[in-house]
């Protein structure tokens, strides 16, 4: 496995390994890996014949309260699963490196459904998330590149990035990894304390039973996110910031809810934010 750190390493190590007729797959991480990430370099390998995958902490997309400083680094420990996981390269760049003139001047717009779920708490994420992808592709020129469903609306506004401005890549969506009880994988589940990762499961419980009860029947939004409130009140750790269920590609409420829906949110458990979504399905 090549460990690319600026351009030219990368350019070099690109040259020798995506020859023509050689598909690139590519996996965009900020590492501190687990399982979730693991399973997209998998999919990556399923689609091409060179896998790489970057690990960079955007500054871009942190919002000035958010935990840039503190967000868990261990880029040894993750080269090791890449390379047992059998990752080609991986591009592992500094920020001056994919910065070298400080915030870029121009960045990518993610429109109106950055404004949506996520983007109405978290201002100006998503702008960060499409420029550094946007870089990334320029960079590396991959293929096919792939992205959890964990972040569903990542995923949706990088395929409409991708498309709506010819960037030439097919993007992929991998499905949520969880842990044994539920807990959608994360990095920022290292921030959780033993009371709290205790309790933070009831988002993917509260998720679970309103699929099941669409499962039955249930198409009234209110009963379907009634049990998503319930799991989350039942627990003093957890404070939920919203939940919605939306139309997978418009991103907009929908009611009455038909098959294809998702339920989205994001909820404080103690001090860490989390998000989790489950996609609705007649049984
Ligand atoms: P990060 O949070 O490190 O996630 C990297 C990729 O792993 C994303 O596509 C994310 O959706 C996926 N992922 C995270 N947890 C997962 C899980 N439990 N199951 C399946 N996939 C999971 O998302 C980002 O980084 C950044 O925004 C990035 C796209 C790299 C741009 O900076």
């Amino acid at each position: 496995m090549i460990v690319a750190r600026t351009r030219a390493e990368l350019a070099q190590a690109l040259a020798s390994l995506h020859r023509p007729g050689r598909r690139l797959g590519f996996v965009p991480t900020m590492g501190y890996l687990h399982e979730g990430h693991l399973s997209l370099v998998d999919a990556a390998r399923e689609r091409a014949d060179v896998v790489a995958a970057s690990i960079f902490v955007n500054p871009l997309q942190f919002g000035p309260s958010e935990d840039l400083a503190s967000y868990p680094r261990d880029a040894a420990r993750d080269l090791v699963m890449l390379e047992m996981r059998g990752a080609n390269l991986v591009f592992l760049p500094r920020v001056e490196e994919m910065y070298p003139e400080g915030r870029p001047a121009v960045t990518v717009d993610p429109g109106p459904l950055g404004e949506l779920l996520e983007g109405a708490h978290r201002p100006g994420h998503f702008r960060g998330v499409l420029t550094v992808v946007a870089k990334l592709f320029g960079l590396l020129r991959p293929d096919v590149a792939v992205f959890g469903r964990k972040d569903f609306q990542q995923l949706v506004l990088i395929e409409r990035m991708t498309r709506e401005l010819d960037l030439g890549v097919e993007i992929v969506g991998g499905a949520t990894v969880r842990e044994g009880d539920g807990l959608a994988m994360s990095s920022r589940n290292s921030y959780l304390s033993p009371e709290e990762r205790a309790a933070a499961p009831r988002l993917a419980e509260g998720l679970m039973d309103a699929a099941a009860r669409f499962g039955e029947g249930e198409r009234g939004a209110a009963a379907l996110l009634e049990p998503v409130r319930a799991a989350l009140a039942g627990s003093p750790l957890l404070r939920l910031q919203y939940v919605e269920v939306v139309d997978p590609r418009a991103l907009a409420p929908v009611d009455p809810v038909p098959p294809g829906a998702v339920i989205a949110l994001a909820a404080f458990c103690g001090r860490t934010r989390l998000i989790d979504n489950v996609v609705l399905e007649a049984s």
